[in-house]
């Protein structure tokens, strides 16, 4: 049904003539949306509520989020200022906006509006789906929210369909909005680069736009994380303060704004960067945007880490809580320089030391450009017979004689420009025509767009399974990011390739698990270039940084903690001088660092003195005697390593009947301080817990060995380990 709206410009019709006054005639049709009845749409979990608003005008809005209110209905008299859940750039929409299409016809205006919405729920999920168009084009948008009730979580994504027959082109396609009411935001975000990721950076949000984003487009992480936590209120603490955290599911380029508009608001739009992908969506196509994860908490950062955490093992994490096995790592014990005999003592050492697998890293392969070094090789994916004559399956089963899985690495996405791959594929390189081919590490990437070359780097990983019979753990590695972006698959579609890079690397994931689905995969990306929980999804674990050193771990695992869990976080022991810092650090707080995620080791075995072996062989096993609460349990850090000489936190089992705390002296400077008091958290107040210092013949807490009560070691003044010296560590068990 249409209203024609009939304008008269009335003042100026007396200087028009007659005959063109009438010509004149200002008419305008417009499309009327028929209005509907206010209700108010509750998207919950335990602890938390969403609340959306549809209003009489069919907009749908954001209420609240955050505590629960227990009857939500209240807001439909609410007349404070409205923030539309999904705002389109058109009709009065002037912020930053979630949707924004052009159309066939050169026009830009999408105005979405309710159509209906239903809620399903499967066990401890509750998925409701928002059913909106633009009245004027039909253009379709579904607006999907996922609530974990236990965790905490909620995921936010959009299905976008264009049920035309033209296409249109999706400029900005956000996956999701979240406003918040307050008058102060604190906004801590995650940047660094390679050796130094995950670095914690804190700011006060003022009025204007401020954007955390990567347009690396393969190690989108490697800059800024796609993660932050930030606080409804000046400040917060671990313990205390409303906080909300994010996280987008996205392993390509993003873009989170942080937006604090005219009225102080704080609206949060998080999905995929827009830059160079205005997608052409088809007529009877539809678009899924990636998944943004929120939480709040009331209890500061520490409960939302705990949420995401919980959220991550039951659901973002493929394979996610499980314990997986400690290893021995042969890239910074041998890099390139190895041969059968090196690797099988290297493998001897493992079993011998207890650890559990044997990762073979980069070198194994080339034949006709053997990989000796970095510069060649990548694309060539057969054994290098010069340097283990006696293949890839020999080494597989001498591990498992010993008791050892075994492991190889891989780094399927690119090519060296010395390879056969290049010689005979050069087309498939990410490349735009006419323009240098840049190198970076003297290697290319692939095109992930192109259907042949997902099907190749399939081809990778399905052949490197058959090396062997039970290949138990892939490293999955990716070293560098896009340059001279473009694909000569995608002709002059170029918009799409950003976007179809990372499909088509999700498409090649989820072929390996449907093939593969006991295979344990680590996402490496130079480490962590591809920490995010898209790409976690299909992968067991995560490399967190290429930097071993105990002393730079210390601020890289303590950021990932704030938004990933121990159990996919991998840490490796190695050798010092460090490798990549040159730092010096005892070999106790090397593995009491490690032993905070998955350990493991990353030297040659052969080069421990008999006291470093005896210290270590003494460390894995008691890992292993307390790993399951580091993979399973819940994380409370005690300090900030930020802000204190001394770092601590804690693992407690969900039913609190056993903990592991760890400690660090960062910076030791006076000698009359005494033991450093930590109050420990997450304990069950009235159990009694047996304390046990690891790996020590003589501890530095006066308690060890007795029992003692949950709150008694909450206290605050009881726990005090002595730690009188710089980088002095400690890690204690407490059995309940
Ligand atoms: C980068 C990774 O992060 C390292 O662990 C190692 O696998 C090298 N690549 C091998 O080239």
């Amino acid at each position: 049904m249409k209203r024609i709206t009939i304008l008269l410009a009335a003042l100026l019709a007396a200087a028009v003539p007659t005959e063109a006054r009438k010509a004149k005639k200002f008419v305008h049709e417009t499309v009327e949306i028929p209005s509907v009845e206010p209700q108010v749409i509750a998207v919950e979990t335990e602890n938390t509520q969403l609340l959306l608003g549809v209003l009489g005008n069919r907009q749908v809005v954001i209420r609240h989020y955050g505590q629960p209110v227990a009857n939500p209905s209240q807001f439909l008299e609410f007349n404070g200022v409205a923030a539309e859940a999904y705002p389109a750039a058109g009709g009065t929409f002037m912020g930053e906006p979630a949707l924004h299409v052009k159309y066939a016809d050169g026009t830009h205006n999408t105005e979405l509006r309710y159509v209906g919405h239903k809620v399903e729920s499967a066990s401890g999920v509750a998925k409701t789906t928002i059913q909106m168009k633009d009245y004027v084009t039909g253009l379709q948008v579904n607006l999907i929210y996922e609530a974990y009730r236990k965790e905490n979580v909620i995921s936010a994504h959009t299905e976008i369909l264009n049920p035309g027959k033209k296409a249109v082109g999706l400029e900005n396609y956000a996956s999701a909005l979240m406003r918040l009411e307050g008058d102060d935001f604190l906004l801590t975000h995650f940047h660094g680069g390679w050796a130094y990721e995950m670095q914690t950076s804190r700011e006060m949000l003022d009025f204007g736009t401020k954007v955390i984003e990567s347009r690396r487009g393969t190690q989108a992480t490697q800059t800024e994380n796609p993660s932050f936590m930030v606080s409804l209120g000046k400040e917060f603490s671990e313990t205390s303060g409303a906080v909300v955290a994010g996280a987008l599911a996205w392993s390509g380029n993003f873009r989170i704004a942080f937006e604090r508009d005219e009225t102080g608001r704080l609206n949060i739009l998080g999905g995929i960067s827009p830059f160079a992908s205005a997608y052409p969506l088809a007529g009877g196509a539809s678009f899924e945007t990636p998944a943004m994860l929120w939480t709040y908490s009331a209890e500061g950062a520490g409960g939302a880490s705990r949420n995401l955490h919980r959220w991550a093992r039951n659901y973002g994490i493929y394979g996610g809580g499980a314990v997986n096995p400690t290893l021995l790592n042969s890239w910074e014990g041998a890099y390139f320089t190895f041969n059968t005999s090196t690797l099988t003592g290297m493998i001897d050492d493992a079993a011998a030391m207890g650890l559990e697998m044997f990762v073979l890293d980069d070198g194994w392969f080339g034949e006709k450009y053997p990989r000796n070094s970095d510069r060649t090789s990548l694309g060539d994916w057969e054994p290098n017979t010069s340097k283990i004559p006696e293949g890839i399956d020999y080494l597989a089963s001498y591990a498992h004689e010993r008791g050892l899985k075994f492991g190889i690495w891989i780094e399927p996405e690119m090519v060296s420009g010395v390879s056969v791959l290049a010689e005979t594929h050069p087309e498939w390189v990410v490349q735009s025509p006419g323009r240098q081919l840049y190198e970076a590490r003297w290697q290319w990437v692939l095109d992930l767009s192109n259907p042949d070359v997902q099907d190749f780097v399939f081809g990778i990983f399905d052949r490197t399974m058959q090396l062997a019979p039970g290949i138990d753990y892939i490293k999955w590695d990716c070293n560098r990011p896009i340059y001279s972006f473009g694909s000569t698959y995608l002709g002059n579609e170029q918009d799409r390739f950003y976007v179809e890079y990372v499909q088509g690397l999700y498409s090649v994931m989820r072929r390996i698990r449907e093939k593969y689905p006991k295979v344990l995969v680590q996402c490496c990306s130079s480490g962590g270039a591809r920490v995010d929980y898209g790409a976690m999804k299909y992968c067991n674990e995560f490399w967190t940084s290429d930097n071993t050193d105990a002393i730079s771990r210390v601020r890289i695992q303590y950021a990932t903690s704030m938004i990933y869990p121990a159990c996919a976080m991998a840490s490796h022991v190695s050798a010092v001088p460090n490798h990549q810092s040159g730092n010096i650090t005892p070999l106790k707080m090397r593995f009491d660092m490690a032993a905070a995620g998955r350990l493991g080791m990353e030297l040659q075995p052969k080069n421990l003195t008999p006291e470093e072996r005896a210290l270590a062989d003494r460390c894995i096993k008691s890992y292993r005697g307390f790993r399951d609460v580091v993979f399973g349990g819940d994380l409370y850090r005690l300090t900030d390593p930020y802000d204190s000489d001394y770092y601590a936190f804690m693992y407690v089992s969900e039913d609190k009947s056993k903990a592991v705390v760890f400690a660090f002296c960062l910076r030791y400077q006076n000698r009359a301080t005494g033991g450093h008091p930590f109050a420990l958290q997450g304990l069950d107040p009235s159990r009694s817990y047996k304390v046990t210092e690891q790996n020590v013949d003589s501890s530095c807490w006066w308690g060890n060995g007795k029992s003692f009560t949950g709150d008694f070691l909450m206290s605050g003044s009881a726990f005090n380990p002595v730690l009188h010296q710089t980088n002095a560590s400690a890690i204690f068990v407490l059995e309940g």
